[in-house]
């Protein structure tokens, strides 16, 4: 297993937690749940985004740098996200304080990283073919802020 798959697989984790808690926030706001089930569902797309791209790195196609961050910067964001995960357990949230925690995690390495790479213009016919399979075209840290506008918070 090369150092590639390692960041994917961290990558991917980062993905899943996140999808985790906005399922979770989805849960706490019946007002916001649909606004964060999606959010949730394309977190969960883009875990699996990446285990395609673990596929493709296992026979040796994916461009080295498809993952271009370092080992410690992914760290630091699993790190983060779990962080979050802990600071919420048991704890009653107001709908602001949600949507804060949700452009803190957005704005973390990896959910910049997998947000720039999928829209970014490439030559590898590799990475088209995953930009292909995203469900959004627009930001998360978008429609956060756009969303907080609309409810006033
Ligand atoms: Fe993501
Ligand atoms: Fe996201």
């Amino acid at each position: 297993m090369g150092e590639l798959s390692e960041r994917l697989d961290a990558c991917i984790a980062v993905e899943n937690m996140i999808a985790e808690i906005y399922l979770d926030f989805g849960n706490r706001f019946p007002g916001a749940m649909s606004f964060f089930r999606e959010l949730s569902k394309e977190e969960e797309n883009h875990a699996a985004i990446l285990a395609i791209g673990k596929e493709f790195d296992r026979r040796g196609k994916l461009p080295e740098d498809a993952v271009p961050e370092s080992m410690p910067h992914i760290s630091g964001s699993l790190n983060f996200i779990k962080g979050v995960k802990e600071r919420i357990k048991g704890r009653e949230i107001t709908l602001k304080d949600a949507l804060e925690m949700s452009l803190s995690m957005e704005e973390t390495t990896v959910e910049s990283y997998v947000q720039e790479i999928l829209m970014k213009e490439t030559d590898s016919r590799v990475i088209k073919s995953l930009q292909r399979l995203l469900l959004e075209e627009r930001s998360h840290i978008d429609r956060l802020k756009e969303f907080m506008k609309e409810r006033g918070l």
